[in-house]
């Protein structure tokens, strides 16, 4: 099964990013827009998984969490990758000022790789992605929305890691919880 660990985020935060949604959606620019339930920040994706692997999978999520201490996040603006010139995904930014989410990552990424789950070799870059361009060209409107959109930066306590399934369907990607594991 398809497999990875998120943070799951808090209905108020869904909330500020629908509203951010529906600005954008102004521009009528041709995005795929996440659906508000599925918005989560993803801190490791580990892809198709033998469900052999799972149990040892779930303890290693609860330990990590478990050595881990709640802390607080903030929303720290949108954005673009790879370019505001050339966007395939739009994201939020998340404002990590204790770096806590940085280490927790980085915990988690040494215990899988103790499983036999290879390290990520690109950097974390913490996002939100909630929406993915489906054609690229005129874009310069929401390039234009996204540069003048506030986001507030509204903070949030992260409690627990989620490990979640992963199921391509058409309407969308469906996310079932498979483990949630409390921090600290
Ligand atoms: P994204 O939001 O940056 O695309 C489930 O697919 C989650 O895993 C998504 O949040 C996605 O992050 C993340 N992810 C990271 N690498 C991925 C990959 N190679 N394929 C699919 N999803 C990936």
């Amino acid at each position: 099964m398809r497999i990875f660990v998120a943070i799951e985020l808090p209905a108020e935060i869904k909330t500020e990013l629908g509203r951010a949604q529906t600005a954008l959606r102004q521009t009528r620019a041709a995005v795929s827009w996440t659906k508000s339930e599925n918005l989560h920040l993803t801190l490791r994706f580990l892809g198709e998984v033998e469900t052999a692997r799972l149990p040892a999978l779930k303890r290693a999520c609860a330990e990590t969490a478990q050595q881990s201490a709640p802390f607080a996040l903030g929303l720290d603006g949108l954005g673009f990758f790879p370019t505001a010139h050339k966007p395939k995904v739009i994201w939020a930014g998340l404002h990590d000022a204790a770096q806590a989410l940085a280490s927790l990552q980085q915990a988690l990424q040494d215990r899988l790789a103790a499983l036999g789950f290879p390290p990520e070799d690109k950097p974390f870059h913490p996002h939100l992605t909630f929406g993915r361009i489906k054609t690229p060209g005129g874009t310069k409107p929401l390039a234009e929305c996204v540069a003048a959109y506030v986001l507030p930066p509204l903070p949030f306590a992260v409690t627990e890691l989620v490990l979640l399934q992963s199921q391509l369907r058409a309407g969308g990607s469906l996310y079932t919880p498979l483990l949630r594991a409390p921090l600290g």
